[in-house]
């Protein structure tokens, strides 16, 4: 009797230990186990696309990971890119996933100053090395990292990192409303735009203006006149060959450098374009309007008709020319409203937008 019962345990132990070892052998250990991934890790990554899938096999363990899929702005796609960059970079999540969220990902360093110029709202990636070649040029002292950032990104957007006159680049005439024309962008000497009218004497001197813009002026006009305010027209289209003479008068009268303040090469002009002109008021002149109730309507409503305020005040340096409370050019209504609101010079929105 107790020799059937150890023979009987005996065969109890050898199939189980068979049933183990069966087990043993024939059940693979999952993959991302084998490779340190935990439960918790291994239930997310089955969530994941076939070709994250795919990646996570075949690098090496990422201990990471849960914290860029649980992390804000992370997009699944970009996974590979923020493991990639992070193990390349080492820096901390949030400005892995801004810099590979913004396809900032492809350049040799990345120090303090470089991140914080990617920071800037109007950075421009193509233009990171004059940012930081200008950056390291300049003499002026800033109150923060930030005001010293934006004044880099301002002044490389608006190619103050060249000379006024130096880069000598056509005008992109394709940009049509939206067209810049200044000490980097030039005209050719028989560019004349198409459609140009002639202003009723209503509105201001009997010269020519680009259709489109004549009839928003009219528009403008006519609102400023319900409020009992009258605008007139000095200057409006003006050719290459009297914006020539126009220029040889001033230098002759008061020197290149400063005529250079006020008045454009000839084809730098934006008056060549037809989509600028100089306005007053019938009873004030370039000295006065500046003080006048047409000039305050002016400001805050201009945008309404599409009119931008060209050269404004403290931003000489980007423009190139003195304040001119006159000189409004046509950019059309959106383009207009975004530069009064954010209060940029044409020069920055250009870049940011339309370049
Ligand atoms: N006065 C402006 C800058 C011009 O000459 O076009
Ligand atoms: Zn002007």
């Amino acid at each position: 009797m107790k020799k059937l019962l150890v023979g009987f345990m005996i065969c109890i132990i050898g199939f189980l230990g068979i049933w183990l070892g069966f087990h043993y052998f024939m059940k693979k250990p999952n993959p991302y186990l084998k490779k340190g991934y935990t439960d918790q890790e291994l239930a997310r990554i089955e969530q994941l696309s076939e070709e994250n899938q795919a990646y996570l096999l075949e690098a090496d363990y990422y201990p990471n990971l849960l914290s860029y899929l649980d992390a804000e702005g992370m997009q699944e796609e970009l996974l590979k890119d923020y493991i990639l960059f992070e193990q390349l970079y080492g820096l901390g999540i949030e400005e892995t996933i801004f810099i590979v969220n913004h396809h900032y990902n492809d350049v040799a360093s990345y120090d303090e100053n470089t991140i914080a110029l990617m920071h800037g709202t109007y950075y421009i990636h193509e233009y990171l090395e004059r940012y930081l070649k200008y950056e390291n040029n300049l003499t002026i002292t800033f109150d923060s990292q930030e005001a010293m950032r934006d004044y880099v990104i301002t002044a490389v957007n608006s190619n103050l990192d060249y000379a006024f006159y130096t880069l000598d680049e056509s005008a992109n005439l394709e940009k049509q409303y939206l067209l810049l024309v200044n000490k980097y962008y030039k005209l050719s000497e028989d560019y004349v735009p198409e459609n140009l009218v002639t202003i009723a004497s209503t509105y201001g001197a009997s010269l020519l203006l680009e259709s489109t813009v004549y009839e928003q002026y009219k528009l403008m006009w006519s609102a400023a006149k319900q409020e009992g305010l009258s605008l007139y027209i000095r200057s409006p289209y003006r050719s290459y060959r009297t914006q020539q003479t126009l220029y040889n008068r001033y230098v002759a009268a008061d020197g290149k450098a400063v005529a250079d303040t006020y008045s454009a090469r000839p084809g730098y002009s934006e008056h060549q374009t037809g989509l600028a002109f100089d306005v007053t008021s019938p009873s004030t002149n370039f000295d006065t309007f500046e003080y006048s109730q047409e000039f305050e309507w002016l400001k805050n409503n201009a945008h309404k008709y599409g009119f931008i305020l060209r050269y404004p005040k403290g931003k000489e340096y980007i423009t190139g020319y003195m304040y001119e409370p006159w000189h409004y050019r046509y950019v059309g209504v959106e383009a207009a409203t975004k530069i009064y609101e954010t209060g940029l010079t044409y020069e920055e929105y250009y870049a940011y937008y339309v370049r």
